[in-house]
């Protein structure tokens, strides 16, 4: 606790820090997960001395830190090399039987005060707390903090992982401040709830809306895992990230035998996934309605695997990965929950709440019947040669997709009347993310009429979802009038996220940055993970003058792409691969009108120039608006990206 007269908080996107200025002394504390070493967490003071004064200057430290849970039974150890240690293990099992896992944690205590020396101009102190599930594990990164601490590489070390994260992921623009804030602040906590780099696999627990959660009982929801992280967050950190994508396929692979008892106990087949996911994939979720009904769950989880499979051509995922496992499962619960419609001749999927949670035991929610899609189960099974069930594609040819042929819409599920007031975002996600085609006709209507009706005091995610729509279909402005609505649930110094706009909800709402980054991430550049190809289409408003996103993977490259007015430019960087292929696809820009593939030579800049006509195509990178292209070397053109 610092007690001065004037006070800074600032988020510098390395450490949360916060500065008081005394008369002789500038103090800042820094509160971090260590990047590095995600056990550990880290409260430094620093202190530097202002003026000319010689005389020691002493703060008093002030900690009410004191150990108590209302879920964690904690019993005091002996002492570990000066620091003092706990442990306990939680009160309840997750489910009955199960087993209550324990908690170990050895904390530096605070001094009473801190004192700079008349010879020091400055001094750093650091307070250490490490957390795991083991005497052993917690020891032993106690003394990594030890040693880090003795050779002064505590922060060091944590500030290196952090600069490698950046590189590997750059978001920049030049345009307004409050955008690129908002970006930064986006990308930083997101990543922050991603396992580091450095981690084994295997331990990752999902990410919940409110990241590590935060609130009291009942509060940012207990810290569970729903498709927030599935659908909204994995898809910007994917893009980036095969390896953080790649840990959130394992978590849900680990959880495939609660999704077996789920459906089970709803008396399907397969695989269903729970509404509410902790640690052993049995449903969670206190309401039972929302488990039993808002099944779409299953489609979200397995379109990550799905984009993952397209981003990667990481096969090992599927095979010794048990990836295929889940994709089966998930294929025979749709084939035993759908219901032959003898009078439409097509596949009902009845009594389902939709993503729009003001409406439940409708029938064909569009969401819901358009992300059970079998197609992919085929195609993979096709892939691994699998012997998959017939049922799965003739599910996937005859499942009911809602139509209005009258109005030229997607009504949100059968009955449901235009102009009926819903939550959220649920039928405008039939274009991005699930890429159902149609014309841009009807797209325009989807987000034209679910515009008008959407609750302003909805969830935050939302206008993101609505901004990728309107930019596919050019409107620039009005995608950006949306985004801005998103500013209401942004609070600063720490561009903190609320889940509503009044400031209510789950804090710190990583699912509304995971939907803001995706308006910009697949929106603004037009990013759309496909089955041959990353297609690319940007569209930036004028106020952007340069967008600027670094280390796009694919297929085991990392790409830097740069979106100046009219023009892209982009890098393909050198040697970049991932473990699941063993050399980087050889990568060509192919241009959607004329057809020409302009192959990528690691190094080189290559640079687009716009025209006006649009065409289709396909292949590895498909690049939308553009037909004459220009390529140059590095040392040809000003730019440096
Ligand atoms: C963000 O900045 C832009 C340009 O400076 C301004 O027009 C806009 O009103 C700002 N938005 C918010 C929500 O403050
Ligand atoms: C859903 O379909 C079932 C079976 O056709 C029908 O009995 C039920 O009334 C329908 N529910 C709604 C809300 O339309």
């Amino acid at each position: 606790h610092i007690h001065t007269h004037t006070h800074r908080y600032s988020l510098d996107t390395h450490t949360h820090t916060h500065t008081g200025t005394l008369v002789h002394v500038i103090a800042s504390q820094s509160l971090y997960t260590h990047r590095h070493h995600p056990n550990l967490l880290v409260m430094e003071v620093l202190l530097v001395r202002q003026g000319t004064s010689q005389e020691p200057i002493t703060i008093k430290m002030d900690s009410r830190f004191t150990p108590q849970s209302d879920d964690i039974v904690f019993h005091s150890e002996p002492d570990y090399k000066g620091a003092s240690y706990i442990q306990g293990h939680t009160t309840m099992a997750e489910v009955p039987g199960g087993i209550c896992p324990s908690v170990h944690i050895i904390w530096t205590p605070i001094t009473p005060s801190l004192t700079l020396l008349p010879d020091q101009a400055q001094s750093r102190w650091g307070f250490v707390v490490a957390v795991a599930g083991s005497q052993d594990s917690v020891q032993a990164h106690y003394d990594t903090a030890l040693e880090l601490m003795a050779n002064g590489n505590l922060r060091p070390s944590h500030l290196r992982a952090w600069e490698e994260l950046w590189a590997g992921s750059t978001l920049e623009l030049t345009g307004p401040d409050n955008l690129s804030r908002a970006l930064i602040g986006c990308m930083f906590y997101l990543l922050s709830a991603f396992p580091s780099l450095h981690e084994a696999p295997g331990h990752f627990g999902g990410v919940s809306p409110g990241g590590l959660s935060n609130g009291g009982s009942g509060q940012d929801y207990w810290g569970h895992v729903f498709w927030d992280q599935d659908t909204w967050m994995y898809p910007s950190i994917g893009l980036f990230y095969p390896q953080l994508a790649r840990a959130v396929l394992e978590y849900r692979v680990r959880t495939v035998d609660g999704a077996k008892d789920n459906a089970e106990k709803q008396g399907y087949k397969g695989l269903k996934f729970p509404w509410e996911s902790a640690v052993s994939g049995r449903e969670v979720c206190p309401e039972d309605i929302y488990g039993q009904q808002e099944i779409h769950i299953n489609g979200d989880v397995t379109l990550a695997f799905q984009h993952y499979l397209y981003l990667t051509e990481d096969m090992s995922m599927f095979t010794e990965g048990r990836g295929s496992e889940v994709i089966w499962g998930v294929a025979d619960y749709w084939v035993s929950r759908v219901t032959w419609s003898a009078e439409e001749q097509n596949y009902h999927i009845l009594g389902v709440m939709p993503p729009d949670e003001y409406y439940y035991n409708v029938n064909n929610s569009v969401y819901t019947n358009t992300v059970a899609n079998l197609e992919f189960a085929v195609e993979l099974a096709a892939l691994l040669k699998y012997p998959a069930p017939q049922e799965w594609q003739q599910v996937a040819d005859k499942i009911k997709i809602p139509f209005d042929q009258k109005q030229k819409y997607h009504p949100e599920y059968d009955g449901y009347k235009k102009g009926q007031f819903v939550k959220q975002a649920d039928t405008v996600m039939l274009g991005y993310p699930l890429g159902l085609p149609m014309t841009p006709e009807v797209r325009r209507n989807d987000l034209e009429f679910y515009e008008a009706v959407t609750d302003p005091g909805g969830p935050a995610m939302t206008w993101g979802m609505f901004a990728v729509g309107w930019l596919e279909l050019g409107e620039v402005e009005k995608a950006g009038h949306l985004l801005q609505k998103c500013f209401k649930n942004i609070q600063g110094p720490f561009q903190v996220w609320s889940e509503s706009s009044d400031g209510s909800g789950a804090v710190n709402f990583l699912t509304g940055m995971g939907g803001f980054l995706q308006a910009v991430l697949f929106g603004y550049t037009g990013f759309r993970v496909q089955k041959d190809c990353l297609a690319f289409a940007p569209s930036i408003p004028e106020d952007i003058t340069q967008l600027c996103i670094r280390g796009v993977s694919y297929l085991g490259n990392k790409m830097d792409w740069l979106v100046r007015g009219q023009e892209v430019y982009i890098i393909l960087r050198e040697g970049a691969k991932h473990a699941g292929n063993t050399k980087p696809c050889a990568l060509q820009v192919v241009l959607k009108n004329s057809g020409t593939k302009i192959p990528l030579i690691p190094g080189n800049l290559y640079s687009i120039l716009p025209s006006s006509q649009m065409l289709k195509l396909s292949l590895q990178i498909l690049y939308g608006y553009y037909s004459k292209v220009i390529i140059k070397y590095c040392m040809d053109i000003t730019v440096k990206l």
